[in-house]
């Protein structure tokens, strides 16, 4: 596809779905920029070319290209949001599941570790084995009924590229989900949560490669056995699957879930719920809690929200009445992490170079130059607090390496 000048013509689907190459061809050079280089964002792609080009481009070309990228002591600053910076042995990437199943016949150095955006992990120091990152990217309508589409979509489709794209197309059950860092593969790996959704409610089926011989298998949704954070592929099954695409069963009628927090308010601010009006409310919650992190190195959550007995939350809300606690339909109570790392002080005594985030405590943040180790020393002194203070005991969401 060649384009004269004409940036607006760049097929939108198309930049978020593939590999791609982009040669921008002024009077005085030509640039090539990939979509591994540019981590397939298209704001800043679109951003880039504007600022640079757009006065001079006299062609423009996006060259689609499928293969597989092997590397030696590749460096995994990019490729960790936490933003730590160690390197791997040997870092594999595949785009088909043809190429997956190439690369596993191979003798390959361990230990194995599979990755997604790289937005759950820890690296405590440089990683050993291989790592293996799926580029395997599209989004496919697989079919679909009065209620309800069925979407088979790439384990290394950027995770809030597909929940914008379900948002344009009408779909509905992902929004709640905008703005989650990760991949599509991770998704199901991890079941990300927020505001009252998880990815799993939606997951009717995720197909995967066995790691030992490269044997295609399909789990379905009760294969998987979702729950908060959890699904069998962090545990039974760790290390034992590659995720190559993931079926989202999603509806075409609105089935908004609001009850969440503030989202409703704020979805009323901005004009009442529509699909793009609750992606736009969670998008701005989120931007207002939590670091960006492009520009604050985080995972995220660091630690899960403890599971009580009822019998223990009635204890601490009679110490704590502020304490936030939700109970489960199993006579439960989850408790907010968060709230109790803020009440144990930690948002004004950071270490020098990790600390909490200042407006949600859940998130231990890299202040500059931290090591793995220096993490997991603040997140284990974290967790001495809290047990001390509330006899809780915090355990860690994020999966140090
Ligand atoms: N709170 C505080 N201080 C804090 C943090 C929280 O007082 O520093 C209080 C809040 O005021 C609120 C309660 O704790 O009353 C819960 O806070 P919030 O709504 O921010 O949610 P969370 O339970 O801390 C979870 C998820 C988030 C997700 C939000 C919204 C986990 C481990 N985390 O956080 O997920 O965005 O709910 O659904 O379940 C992530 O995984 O990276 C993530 C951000």
């Amino acid at each position: 596809m060649s384009h004269d000048g004409c940036l607006g013509n760049v097929e939108y689907i198309s930049l978020r779905t593939v590999n791609f190459k982009i040669s921008v061809r002024t009077p005085e050079r030509i640039q090539i920029f990939n979509s591994r280089e540019l981590n397939v964002r298209e704001n800043f792609l679109y951003s880039i070319i504007y600022c640079t080009f757009a006065v001079e481009v006299v062609d423009l070309e996006i060259i689609f290209f499928y293969m597989i990228n092997e590397y030696k002591n590749y460096p995994l600053l990019q490729h960790n949001t936490f933003g730590i910076d160690v390197s791997a042995a040997s870092f594999v990437e595949f785009s088909t599941v043809e190429e997956l199943q190439q690369l596993l016949a191979k003798e390959w150095r361990r230990p194995l570790l599979v990755i997604g955006g790289g937005s759950n992990l820890l690296f405590t120091g440089d990683f050993n084995g291989t790592i293996f990152h799926s580029r395997i990217m599209g989004i496919d309508l697989l079919g679909e009924n009065d209620t309800d589409v069925f979407v088979r979509v790439g384990s290394g489709v950027n995770w809030d590229e597909f929940v914008a794209y379900c948002v344009e197309q009408g779909w509905h059950g992902l929004e709640n989900l905008s703005l989650i860092p990760g991949e599509v593969g991770a998704s199901a790996v991890q079941n990300v949560g927020a505001y009252g959704v998880e990815a799993g409610d939606f997951i009717v089926k995720v197909d995967a490669i066995s790691i030992d011989d490269a044997y295609p298998c399909a789990f379905t949704n009760g294969d998987c056995e979702f729950a908060y954070r959890h699904s069998i592929f962090k545990t039974e099954e760790k290390d034992r699957y590659i995720i190559t695409h993931v079926i989202f069963r999603l509806k075409k009628h609105a089935a908004f879930k609001l009850s969440y927090g503030n989202l409703k308010e704020k979805v009323e601010e901005l004009g009442g719920a529509t699909l793009a009006n609750v992606r736009r409310a969670v998008c701005e919650i989120r931007r207002a809690k939590l670091p960006d992190p492009a520009e604050i190195g985080s995972a995220g959550s660091f630690f899960m929200n403890p599971v009580v007995s009822s019998a223990i939350a009635a204890r601490l809300i009679e110490d704590y009445p502020a304490m936030p606690q939700y109970p489960l339909p199993d006579g439960n109570v989850k408790l907010s992490a968060g709230w109790m790392i803020e009440q144990c002080g930690w948002k004004n005594t950071p270490h020098e170079h990790v600390g909490v985030y200042s407006k949600q405590a859940l998130v231990v943040i890299n202040r500059g130059g931290a090591t793995g180790g220096e993490v997991v020393e603040f997140a284990n002194a974290v967790v001495a607090s809290v047990k001390e203070k509330f006899g809780v005991t915090l355990h860690m969401e994020v999966n140090v390496i």
